[in-house]
């Protein structure tokens, strides 16, 4: 088998989704190329070389401008908090590499855009990771669409909702931080509920939108701080910079009626990913903490037996399922990243796109700016304004 060696930039929460999806991608589905965990590259050696261990990274580096200059890497897998995409992605595409990278795309529509033209004007394949489109029951509900079992669609109802900032002592980590993030929710959150509304309704053409702070300042973080952890925390306090909720309502260029809801202060709700979608022929109801169900609501059926159904998105006919279990088996958050993997090989193989890419990153910083101009200047504002 045709192989092809990665390097990862970043160790921590997506440096484990990824090297997972890279692992088994081979070892569940046909893939035209092995993927060769070649060298993974984080801020701290010893954390580093632990990571390397536990997931059989061959070697272990901390400055990533050497790793992009490898002449051995085909694949840069960006994992790195959103300030480094940029720079990275740049300077990956300009040493040919192909290109996996993080959401949200970057800091800025601006910077989104540089970093399509440098990966286009290298000819090298992109791919931007909202992970969720790839989650069975979303394509399936995207299959369903396309199908026309939905018929028009009039309303794009979306809402992805956390918790796990509430605590006024969790420390200012670089999610917090525009400098670091770009935004808070409406960033790490709206991005991915855009990307979903742009694959299963369509563009969207203007943005109304308010974003709120709860908490302003907060103890810098202590050692060990990341993704979902507090670090020790205790030291002198720091200003947060972002948005802690994030509500926009949208028009589709299609017609459509849209609104989103992002927050990571919704006490209770962990990983609330939901969206409801309203047709003239039915609709469709999807919540990622019951990941693989999808709700179903046919206007076909007689009148009086109408309601939403449940669907158990696993049976080896549905999207990506055939690669795992029999039909009931479920699978989980970390299955769609292999989906990506395995997509990415595929188009890879064949020289062509894989969806998302950084064109769509780019259309979606697009979206979050303007809702973030119409919260700031209190006014509706055309996606096309932000250029
Ligand atoms: N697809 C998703 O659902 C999803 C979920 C979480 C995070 N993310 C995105 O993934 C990216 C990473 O987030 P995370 O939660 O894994 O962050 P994290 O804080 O858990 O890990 C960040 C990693 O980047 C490394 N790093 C930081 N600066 C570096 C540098 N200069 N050189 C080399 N390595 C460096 C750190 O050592 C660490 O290993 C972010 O863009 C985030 O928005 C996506």
């Amino acid at each position: 088998m045709k192989t092809v060696n990665v390097a990862i930039i970043g160790t921590k929460f997506m440096g484990k989704a990824h090297s997972n999806a890279w692992t088994n991608a081979p070892k569940f589905f046909s893939v035209p190329f092995k993927p060769v965990l070649k060298v993974a590259c984080g801020q701290d050696k010893k954390g580093t070389e632990d990571f390397a261990a536990n997931w059989g990274w061959q070697e272990v580096e901390t400055d990533w401008r050497k790793v992009v200059e490898r002449k051995d890497v085909d694949i840069i897998d960006v994992s790195t908090p959103t300030y480094l995409h940029k720079d990275i992605v740049i300077a990956a595409a300009q040493n040919g590499k192909h290109i996996f990278c993080e959401k949200p795309m970057a800091l800025s529509y601006a910077q989104a855009k540089e970093m399509y033209n440098a990966a286009e004007k290298a000819g090298v394949l992109h791919y931007l990771n909202h992970n969720y489109r790839r989650c069975p029951a979303v394509s399936y509900a995207r299959q369903m669409i396309e199908e026309g079992k939905i018929g028009t669609i009039y309303h794009w109802r979306g809402a992805y909702l956390q918790d796990w900032i509430t605590d006024p002592n969790f420390p200012l980590t670089w999610h917090l931080r525009k400098e670091n993030a770009g935004a808070g929710p409406h960033y790490d959150l709206n991005s991915h509920s855009v990307d979903l509304a742009r694959f299963l309704v369509g563009e969207i053409k203007a943005v109304s939108a308010m974003l709120k702070r709860f908490i302003a300042k907060r103890p810098l973080p202590g050692a060990g701080a990341g993704t979902f952890k507090a670090g020790e925390g205790g030291g002198p306090m720091g200003e947060v910079t972002v948005d802690d909720a994030a509500f926009m309502v949208a028009e589709f260029e299609n017609g459509a009626l849209g609104s989103f809801e992002a927050s990571r202060f919704a006490n209770g709700r962990k990983n609330y990913n939901y969206f409801e979608i309203y047709g003239s022929k039915g609709s469709l109801v999807f919540n990622l903490e019951r990941m693989n169900e999808l709700q179903y609501l046919n206007l076909e059926d007689p009148a009086d037996q109408q309601g939403f159904r449940d669907i158990l998105v696993t049976n080896a006919t549905h999207p990506y399922v055939g690669g795992w279990w029999p039909p009931g088996h479920i699978i989980g958050y970390e299955h769609e990243f292999t989906h990506a993997v395995v997509d990415f090989l595929k188009a890879l193989d064949k020289g062509s796109k894989i969806k998302p890419n950084f064109e769509d990153g780019m259309r979606i910083m697009q979206v979050l700016e303007a809702a973030i101009l119409s919260s700031e200047s209190g006014r509706k504002v055309a996606v096309s304004e932000i250029q």
